[in-house]
């Protein structure tokens, strides 16, 4: 079914605007690569509301075909709207690095949306963390923490309206079963992300699907949980960001295209959104005047598209869960931090 919110509704992103809670300068990240998926379609909604924003990528080449294109399709774009951020969330030296040129070049971030992901990735080796775990949710959290004090300055830029986005999935409400038991409190749910399968997907959803769906949903839940977590430590010092996390639709993208077996690919092309359509919903959340209009109502929270506050799986709820799952990630990203001698993480505040 379409989208009943459209970008046409975004407000102006861009300069000196008059329209309530926009900002002037508005800087925005994003990080799902922009090469494919609804990265390009979100970039380019953003930058034709004005935003500047730089496109986390791990190649260069796709980028700069992409930007080709973009500028190519809309004459009106300029190539210092769309920023190159060299980019591998898979990889904790790459986070930082990006890190280092953002604060390098501004000093102050008003919307981070945290877009990539991916369904299938190494498994995790002894000491190693899994790769889809790490895409889904180690290099979100490590990346949002060093860019934590340029959110932080936005805040206190004259109306500013600053958000944290995670672009996460329904998966765990439909794969997981309501008395999963997740683990994430201890740190080998980094590692080895699944603890035992449930019997449905062994008998049933495994037969259709050709990826692991357990191992994405278990990481597209601690992707919810950060939000939940980061929300909560906003709060505490004050701080009028608002962090949202959200599923963007059954989306027609090559990732999506994969994870069934090919002989039900037909059932999942039906009633898909196109990758335009599927950007919507990461768009609202970041830029629409309703949840920070609603921000007690929305703060925190999942939604399904547009903007439906959902409690998709029990584990949304389960506070010794989202815990455990931040202190685990603090924990082990600050091992390997100091086992290389590049300090820690810092406080959130
Ligand atoms: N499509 C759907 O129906 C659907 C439904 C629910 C949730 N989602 C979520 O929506 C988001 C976008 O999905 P999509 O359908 O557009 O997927 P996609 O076509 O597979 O694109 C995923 C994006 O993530 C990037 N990425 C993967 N690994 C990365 C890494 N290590 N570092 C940096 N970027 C990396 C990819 O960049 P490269 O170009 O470098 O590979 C790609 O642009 C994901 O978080 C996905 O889980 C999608």
């Amino acid at each position: 079914m379409a989208p009943t919110w459209t970008p046409d509704s975004m407000p102006d992103l861009k300069g000196k605007v008059v329209v309530p809670f926009s900002t002037f300068e508005t800087n925005i990240i994003i990080y799902l690569s922009y090469s494919k998926g609804l990265g390009i379609h979100t970039v380019k909604h953003l930058a034709t509301h004005g935003a500047k924003v730089y496109c986390g990528a791990r190649s260069k080449e796709r980028f700069d075909k992409a930007q080709q294109q973009l500028l190519e399709e809309n004459p009106s774009f300029t190539r210092e709207r769309l920023i190159f951020l060299k980019l591998d969330l898979g990889n904790i030296d790459s986070v930082l690095d990006a890190v280092k040129e953002i604060k390098a070049k501004e000093s102050s971030i008003h919307i981070l949306i945290n877009g990539a992901g991916m369904v299938t990735g190494r498994a995790g080796n002894e000491g190693e963390w899994d790769e889809v775990m790490a895409v889904n949710h180690i290099g979100h959290f490590v990346l949002t923490n060093g860019l934590f004090p340029l959110l932080k300055a936005a805040c206190a830029e004259k109306d500013s309206d600053v958000r944290v986005v995670s672009v996460a999935s329904n998966t765990p409400g439909i794969f997981l079963p309501k008395n999963y038991e997740f683990g994430l409190t201890t740190s080998v749910c980094l590692q080895k992300v699944v603890p035992y399968y449930p019997w449905r997907w062994q008998y049933l959803y495994s037969q259709v699907f050709g990826m692991d769906m357990v191992r994405y949903s278990i990481a597209k839940a601690a992707t919810i949980l950060f939000i939940k977590g980061l929300q909560q430590r906003v709060d505490e010092d004050k701080l009028p960001i608002l962090c949202l996390s959200l599923n963007p639709g059954g989306v027609a993208t090559d990732g999506a295209e994969d994870i069934m077996k090919p002989l039900f690919r037909p059932i999942l092309r039906v009633g898909r959104l196109t990758p335009d359509q599927g950007s919507y919903h990461s768009l609202w959340a970041a830029t629409a005047r309703e949840p920070r209009q609603s921000f007690e109502k929305f703060k925190g929270k999942y939604l399904e598209p547009t903007g439906i506050i959902t409690t998709q799986h029990p584990v949304m709820d389960n506070e010794e869960q989202r815990q455990g799952i931040w202190d685990v990630t603090t924990a082990e990203v600050n091992r390997y931090l100091s086992s290389r001698g590049l300090g820690s993480l810092m406080e959130w505040k």
